[in-house]
């Protein structure tokens, strides 16, 4: 099972790789490497277990998180209020190979609070501009080819995950000495 402890932290150089392609069929390794990443992520999004293995909550991970350079990543989307009691959550799983975005909307988005990541374990001023829609074209885990469309908090996710395959990490974006910059050209969510 994954710990939290396991997962890179910024200062780890690897999460500057660039990901290299994946070939179908995956390697026995890949898949239960996303199981793992898909347990941790579900998991972490329900409070009892979150609790009882000291997991830290979030919605995506990239293989180089745990310091595997291939392009894939794995969302676990809830879609029930975050309220919701453990047992009536419901979630939505994504693993995308090899994606890229295929098409974006022109409206930028932030994330009001600050975006969040795995691999960043202190607070973060500033936004992160993202894309407020975008249209991903990947495989999924058996090698289909698909296309998949989100909006909102998802597409944020998608483009966070997007950056770690490029050895980009949601900081970057931000500029130090104007950590809200162009903030009034954007919608906060
Ligand atoms: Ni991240």
């Amino acid at each position: 099972m994954l710990k939290t402890k396991d997962i890179l932290d910024e200062k780890d150089k690897r999460l500057r790789l660039i990901s290299k392609e994946v070939q179908f069929p995956l390697t026995k390794k890949d898949q239960e490497l996303i199981d793992t990443m898909i347990q941790y992520l579900h998991d972490s999004q329900i409070n009892e277990l979150s609790e009882k293995y000291d997991l830290r909550p979030g919605m995506g991970m990239s293989a180089i998180q745990l310091g595997v350079a291939k392009r894939y990543f794995v969302v676990v989307n809830e879609l029930t209020d975050p309220e919701t009691e453990d047992d009536q959550k419901e979630f939505e799983t994504y693993v995308l190979v090899n994606p890229k975005i295929i098409s974006n909307s022109m409206e930028q988005i932030y994330v009001t609070e600050g975006e969040g990541c795995l691999s960043v374990n202190r607070p973060v001023d500033g936004i992160v501009p993202r894309y407020a829609r975008v249209t991903m074209e990947g495989y999924d885990r058996d090698g289909n080819k698909i296309q998949v469309r989100a909006r909102e908090e998802l597409a944020i996710c998608f483009q966070h995950e997007l950056d770690h395959l490029n050895g980009i990490l949601f900081t970057d974006h931000i500029d130090p000495k104007n950590p809200f910059k162009g903030k009034d050209q954007m919608r906060g969510i």
